[in-house]
């Protein structure tokens, strides 16, 4: 069996330190502790590690220019961390707006989203005056006209633009090829009209434009080729604000090596400098501020060893908390936080306990050779997409988010209890 080495500190959150015990601890707290206090599964985030992403993507983007993308991880206490550091809000429903609202975020800090917005998401938006409503096709116009015929204010919008640009990443997250269901296809004339007809409209204020090419993106240039693209079709327009949006990937397992935050503003910069372009330029990164910031930790249940085929671990948890394996086919690294230290020869399928064998969250673990039943094993990177994509599956109770900073661990988003899963069910 090939040794994995220990778990490289790289994949665990900034503040990961071996305490005295030779245990992990995260913001200075014990991962046993925290899962002796909150149970398991649970999410843990460092929250400082949030923090220094902010600031370097405000560094490298300038003040005002870094939309955090909330659909990677939401909850109150992480819209007011992020609009305590200085970034602006990106929601794509008006589900994501309410919590980023009742989160004390003001509207005006707000980028609106969606590909195929209801007139009531749109009403909400123009009526609380977010910062800029992204509109999407020709039937989101036409939805605004209808809505300016009612008396709402004219919002300022900017227009999503499909560059055709193929971003190398899963075909479920590439958003930037004209085969897309997003936004005013490029290659096609379609921007274009959109353009003209927004520009010439009384029922919106045609402030900028955008553009998104896909998710967990690795190759730098892309952005150059994407930002080069629509700041040139952006030029004549003379439109204040251009978004290159999100994306941004990270490293999940080990040997993976991710742009940083400074790589992907040179490449931006680069791909605008090459157009000429004047305007203010924002990013709209998710993954890169939150997702290597937490851990998720979870015990072991089962070890089913199957002579000559493979050794199951099961833990507490699964694809109701990290659908990723399932959908995407993503890979993660695990480790054991009383032994962070360890070696990992041990050669194993971590799996979940849904009623289903797709439920993978690692399809081919290292584990240390001495993980037994009633281990606390962590899972690094899920801190984007883990959470906001869970789900009640098999009707098992979301798991809590604790912050972990200073010493001090408290839970963000309690553990659903089994009366919550009740709570919209008229019987
Ligand atoms: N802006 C727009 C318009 C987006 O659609 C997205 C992500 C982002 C920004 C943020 O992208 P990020 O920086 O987080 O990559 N569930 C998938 C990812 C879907 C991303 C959807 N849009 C996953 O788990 O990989």
């Amino acid at each position: 069996m090939n040794n994995a080495g220990a778990i490289p500190f790289g994949l665990l959150p900034d503040s990961a330190t071996v305490s005295s015990d030779g245990s992990l601890e995260i913001g200075g707290c014990s991962l046993l502790d925290i899962a002796a206090e909150f149970g398991t599964p649970a999410f843990v985030y460092d929250t400082d590690h949030i923090r220094t992403r902010c600031r370097e993507a405000i560094e490298a983007f300038g003040p005002g220019r870094v939309v955090y993308a909330t659909k990677a991880f939401l909850c109150r206490a992480v819209a007011r961390l992020v609009y305590e550091e200085g970034l602006l809000l990106d929601v794509a429903s008006g589900g994501e707006l309410h919590v980023v609202r009742s989160a004390g975020v003001p509207a005006s800090a707000c980028t609106m989203h969606g590909n195929n917005k209801s007139v009531a998401e749109l009403r909400l938006a123009i009526s609380e005056r977010v910062r800029h409503i992204v509109v999407d096709s020709f039937d989101e116009l036409d939805r605004l006209d209808a809505l300016h015929a009612e008396g709402l204010p004219a919002p300022d919008v900017l227009l999503r633009i499909t560059p055709g640009v193929h971003a190398h990443t899963h075909e479920y997250i590439a958003t930037g090829q004209d085969d897309s269901k997003f936004g005013f296809n490029l290659g096609n004339g379609d921007a274009e009209l959109a353009a003209k007809r927004a520009a010439s409209s009384t029922s919106v204020n045609l402030v900028g434009l955008h553009c998104h090419i896909g998710s967990n993106v690795f190759a730098a240039d892309s952005y150059a080729k994407a930002a080069e693209l629509i700041a040139g079709f952006a030029a004549p327009y003379e439109l204040p604000e251009l978004v290159v949006g999100g994306g941004l990937g990270v490293a999940y397992v080990t040997g993976e090596q991710a742009p940083t935050i400074a790589d992907w503003a040179a490449a931006v910069a680069a791909g605008c400098r090459a157009a000429g372009v004047t305007s203010n330029v924002s990013v709209e990164p998710g993954r890169a501020i939150v997702a290597s910031a937490a851990v998720t930790i979870y015990e072991v249940g089962t070890i089913k060893p199957i002579p000559g085929v493979r050794t199951y671990v099961a833990v507490d948890g699964g694809m109701s908390d990290n659908p990723r394996p399932v959908l995407y086919g993503s890979g993660y690294e695990a480790f054991l936080p009383r032994a962070p230290e360890a070696e990992r020869p041990y050669a194993a399928r971590v799996v979940g306990k849904h009623c289903e064998s797709g439920d993978i969250l690692l399809f081919d673990a290292r584990l240390p050779a001495d993980v037994a039943v009633g281990d606390l094993l962590a899972v690094p990177v899920t801190g984007a997409y883990g959470h906001s994509m869970g789900s009640n599956y098999n009707k098992v109770p979301r798991p809590p988010v604790v912050f972990a900073a200073g010493g001090e661990a408290r839970a963000v988003v309690r553990r659903e209890t089994i009366d919550d899963l009740l709570a919209t069910d008229l019987g």
